[in-house]
């Protein structure tokens, strides 16, 4: 089978480690792809939204599968695209439609999907440049911190969280009335804030049953000790440790059940990956929000411990017959290390040669922001590689995570010291 993934990132990257590892892949597109999928696969320079040339792209090659990395081409349809088009709709997409996919591109909708469904999460209201006094009035009637979020799709920077009354007005006026985050902020939804610990659980499905994929726990912010501005993610672990037994069940009988029973309600073609980001409240889990995608880089480290051939999973998505796939999981750990361009999350510079690859042992460098340029790999984005490791403890992996990260350089090359320092 001829299959081709989109997007560019270390979750691309991985995804492609994972696809060339199965007997039912004979050719891998990546589009745009980076560094690290130009050694397993063909890079093909296109945008995920230009649909048109992901069409022409299709049909030359008889691509059959298309995994879908990042939210944005969901968001705007790609999948009902496909089913549109007579040249097309055979083709297996990996990704919900876009109905389903308002989870993530509204965070309005994916409100009122919770509270429909009985799911448990934060209170909220939300506002638009209507009502904005009302905004400030029910400000008023909550306890800080204060959390504000773009309803719309702001590139993980959507969301403020405030301490003081008059900064957290001043912000929602700033949103709805200057457009901070442009369209995604002319409405704002306003939550209660929850206090706890994150993780981040993943669930594939074919719209009818669905499969638990391993959890994860993403270092979201740039400093030490989480301290900083957000990142799109500095590191990850996955299992959980503090996801007992216990408190999975209660995750998926509280939340993954009503989820995707919630769909076949509402009418929500989806065919993909359902990221839910929870929040441990004492000792019940809370829905922070949804992702209509796999996480980055959380897919860095819940990819390596999957031991069933992917490929044959999103094959059984399409043909409606998860019910029929067994998950095997590695029972070791995984840890990953983002290293970073010096400055990121905020300007940095590019073009920058990466050494040191050919020292790793015993760790996979997923490429991210690293692209080919004659006969070098150099740094094209903030995030740049993401190390990843196993081992029987976290701990363990973490530590081989490291002693390879001490291979590595580019110049002012960045990475957090301290992934699992809370655990
Ligand atoms: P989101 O984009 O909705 O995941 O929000 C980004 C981050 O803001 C989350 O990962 C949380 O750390 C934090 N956050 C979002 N909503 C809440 C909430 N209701 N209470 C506390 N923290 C929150
Ligand atoms: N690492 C968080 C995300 O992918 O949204």
């Amino acid at each position: 089978m001829t299959i081709l993934i989109l997007g560019s990132g270390g979750r691309e990257h991985t995804f492609a480690w994972k696809i060339a590892q199965s007997p039912l892949c004979d050719k891998l597109f990546v589009a745009p792809g980076n560094s690290g999928t130009a050694q397993i696969a063909t890079n093909v320079n296109l945008k995920v939204t230009d649909f048109e040339a992901i069409k022409v792209l299709v049909i030359q090659h008889n691509i059959e599968m298309v995994v879908v990395g990042p939210e944005d081409p969901l968001v705007q349809g790609i999948h009902d695209f496909f089913l549109d088009d007579n040249l097309l709709k055979g083709v297996a997409v990996i990704g919900p439609q876009k109905a389903a996919a308002e989870l993530e591109g509204s965070k309005e909708f994916a409100k009122e999907f919770l509270f429909r469904h009985h799911i448990p999460t934060a209170a909220y209201k939300s506002f638009d440049a209507t009502n904005v006094e009302e905004g400030y009035r029910f400000l008023e009637t909550l306890k800080p911190p204060y959390v504000l979020k773009a309803d719309g799709l702001a590139a993980g920077k959507g969301v403020l969280i405030l301490n003081n009354l008059d900064e957290a007005k001043a912000e929602l006026k700033n949103m709805l009335v200057e457009a901070k985050f442009g369209v995604a902020s002319s409405k704002v939804v306003i939550e209660e804030f929850l206090d706890g610990i994150e993780l981040s659980c993943f669930v594939l499905t074919d719209g009818k049953s669905y499969k638990m994929l391993p959890t994860a726990k993403d270092y979201k912010r740039i400093g030490e000790g989480d301290t900083g501005l957000n990142t799109g993610g500095m590191g990850a672990i996955s299992p959980v440790p503090f996801a007992s037994e216990e408190f999975l069940h209660k995750i998926e009988d509280r939340i993954v059940k009503p989820t995707i029973e919630g769909l076949k309600k509402d009418n929500l073609p989806y065919k993909g990956f359902v990221f839910i980001g929870i929040i441990k409240v004492g000792n019940d889990p809370k829905v922070i929000e949804y992702n209509v995608r796999m996480g980055d880089p959380e897919t860095e480290v819940v990819l390596p411990r999957l031991k069933t051939d992917i490929v044959e999973i999103f094959k059984a998505i399409s043909e409606e017959r998860l019910n029929e796939i067994e998950i095997e999981i590695d029972q070791r750990a995984a840890t990953t290390v983002m290293l970073v361009s010096g400055g990121y999350p905020e300007a940095y510079e590019k073009g920058k040669e990466i050494t040191g690859l050919e020292h790793i042992v015993d760790s996979i460098p997923f490429h991210a922001g690293a692209i080919v340029k004659g006969d070098k790999i150099v740094t094209s984005g903030g995030r740049v590689m993401a190390i990843t490791s196993y081992g029987n403890t976290y701990q363990e992996a973490i530590k081989k995570s490291y002693q390879n990260i001490e291979k590595l350089y580019f110049d002012k090359m960045d990475y957090r010291k301290d992934i699992g320092f809370d655990l």
